[in-house]
């Protein structure tokens, strides 16, 4: 059985708008309401629980209702960080699943998820206890020396560097198992270890257990910053919303304009 967990906790700060960003319109629709509809109509979701920001459950309401989405068994409160917003969504899971079940967590601001990743991330589940989805990174990354960033002390190679993007898909057990470890830490419980994703979480409490990456793509961004809900506007004219999986430049590019394209002549 596959759980999606759709993370709707926060409250879009770098979006700087009065709404959190989950809620914006883009082509016509909240953005977590075309992220809901991929997981409702992929055949591998069996149910949906939704960890909205507190005081927006009517606006869920009516997207669920609106969307006939039918997959969400429930709607609960996200908490004050990702993680918090997390470790809740872990009890709701825990308290309907009556035993082993796959929980895939899924950013509301990424819309353009699509079946093919999620189908990979469920296969993967049936060798690995732990997936997550990651592209190769086109940017240089560089270390710094500290959170202003003013100075170089490193330059890992690129070609070893993923960026990590969503799902990110759990045995149960096993994403259960990593928090119990965590909230014991008090290094975990004071905020001195950065968790700004739930692989980190078990790499750190569970290192035996191998995380297995399966590809994510281009159009899988993560709607941060203003310019990204222009982007994503332009991605929804584009895209057929659910491309096969990657091919030629032209099959690629006939796949985001929905047309043939001939690239040099002929
Ligand atoms: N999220 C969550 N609970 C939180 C914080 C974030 O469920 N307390 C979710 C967001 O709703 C989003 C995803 O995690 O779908 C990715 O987080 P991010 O892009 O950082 O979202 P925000 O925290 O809303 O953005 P910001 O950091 O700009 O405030």
């Amino acid at each position: 059985r596959n759980v999606a967990v759709i993370l709707a906790g926060g409250t879009g700060q770098r979006m700087g708008l009065a709404i959190p960003k989950q809620l914006v319109k883009v082509a016509g629709k909240p953005i977590m309401e075309h992220t809901l509809r991929v997981f409702q109509s992929s055949p591998q979701i069996d149910e949906i629980i939704i960890a909205m920001a507190p005081g927006f459950a009517a606006e869920v309401a009516a997207i669920v209702a609106r969307s006939g989405c039918t997959k969400v068994s429930r709607v609960i409160e996200g908490g004050a960080t990702r993680t918090e917003t997390t470790i809740r969504a872990i009890n709701a899971v825990a308290a309907t699943a009556g035993g082993e079940v796959n929980v895939l967590f899924h950013d509301a601001v990424r819309p353009f998820v699509d079946h093919h990743i999620i189908e990979d991330c469920v296969r993967a589940l049936e060798r690995y206890e732990a997936v997550d989805v990651a592209i190769p990174s086109v940017d240089t990354i560089i270390n710094v020396d500290d959170y202003r960033g003013t100075v170089i002390k490193g330059v890992p190679r690129r070609d070893l560097l993923r960026r990590g993007q969503t799902p990110q898909c759990f045995r149960l057990s096993i994403i259960r198992d990593a928090y119990r470890l965590a909230i014991a830490d008090p290094d975990f419980t004071e905020g001195k270890i950065s968790a700004t994703d739930n692989c980190s979480i078990v790499l750190r409490y569970l290192p035996d257990v191998p995380i297995f990456v399966v590809p994510g793509s281009e159009q899988n961004m993560k709607i941060t910053h203003p310019v990204d809900v222009f982007l994503a506007d332009k991605l929804f004219q584009l895209s057929s919303h659910n491309p096969p999986p990657p091919g030629t430049l032209e099959d690629y590019t006939a796949r985001l304009t929905g047309r043939t394209i001939v690239i040099f002549g002929g």
